[in-house]
């Protein structure tokens, strides 16, 4: 099978949270770049507006749609309102997360002893609650067509301890990574596959940007990977494609992580 044909979701109805910058922003692209039609949704209606525009004057098939996720309601009716408008919905990309605070390694207040736990609801109910129901809707749509691939965004932090981020996003994390194997199993005999991608650091405006315009912190997420850099947002696009497309169409309750080799080897050997 050519290249051209394994990777080809022409015409696919698509889906992508958090679509307004980053990690969401790259899916949305790699999406429409390969001729999808995407729905970018997203908290911030400027950022939306400037990446619909620029893929439209590339030639590519994109609309937006203000939606916070947390507005349980508005997610199920925007999933619907796309399904209905093109009669199928192929591709969700639940990609929103968020976290509150700092891990302890890099913050007193980050232990679990000093911990705010409204924060961490909110964390839990955002990052693992609300990307759980994105994954329900979409499924409602894909499990009759029996066709369909979800992706959910995690992080290396569902997999291992990691020190720098906070309970809740640590947790959420986790959590999803086995709510997916259980929805990838549930969806399996209606061929909708769900997985997990789980990036290490990228460079986005993840905790307000500090990756960006701060040297310190860069430099910690930077010395914990092998690669000894964190990612560029493009990196990521190469792995969606296959998640997304024919090329995927045996992978299902895969937690992937693309992390620069972090949670390949013990922390201090050799690294
Ligand atoms: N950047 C990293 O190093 C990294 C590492 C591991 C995992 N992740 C995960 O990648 C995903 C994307 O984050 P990012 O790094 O691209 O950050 P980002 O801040 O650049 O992008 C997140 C986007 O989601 C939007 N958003 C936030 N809350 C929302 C809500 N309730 N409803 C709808 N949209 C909302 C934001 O407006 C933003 O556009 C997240 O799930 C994050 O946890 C990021």
């Amino acid at each position: 099978m050519k290249q051209s044909a394994l990777f080809n979701i022409e015409g696919h109805v698509a889906m992508v949270t958090g679509a307004g910058s980053g990690i969401g922003l790259a899916y949305a692209e790699v999406l429409a770049e390969n001729g999808a039609k995407v729905l970018l949704t997203g908290k911030t209606p400027e950022r939306l507006e400037a990446a619909t525009s620029r893929l439209r004057a590339a030639g590519c098939d994109v609309d937006c749609q203000v939606l916070d996720i947390a507005d349980t309601d508005k997610l199920r009716t925007t999933i619907d309102g796309l399904a209905a408008k093109h009669g199928r919905l192929d591709i969700m990309f639940a990609n929103v997360g968020i976290s509150h605070g700092r891990g302890f390694l890099v913050d007193p207040n980050g232990s679990l002893t000093a911990i705010d736990f409204e924060g961490f609801r909110r964390v839990v109910e955002v990052n693992l609650t609300c990307n759980l129901l994105t994954i329900a809707h979409a499924a409602r749509h894909m499990r009759p067509q029996k066709r369909g691939s979800i992706v959910v965004t995690s992080s290396v932090a569902g997999l291992t301890a990691e020190p720098i981020v906070s309970y809740g996003y640590a947790a959420s994390k986790a959590g999803l990574h086995n709510a997916v194997r259980q929805a990838a199993a549930d969806f399996a005999l209606d061929n909708v596959r769900v997985n997990v991608i789980a990036p290490g650091p990228f460079l986005t405006n993840i905790g307000g940007g500090r990756l960006h315009t701060d040297k310190a912190t860069a430099k910690v997420f930077a010395d914990g990977v092998p690669m000894k850099r964190v990612a560029h947002t493009d990196e990521i696009k190469g792995l969606a494609l296959l998640l997304a497309s024919p090329a995927g169409s045996y992978i299902t309750g895969a937690i992937i992580p693309i992390d620069g080799g972090s949670t390949a080897i013990l922390p201090g050997r050799g690294t």
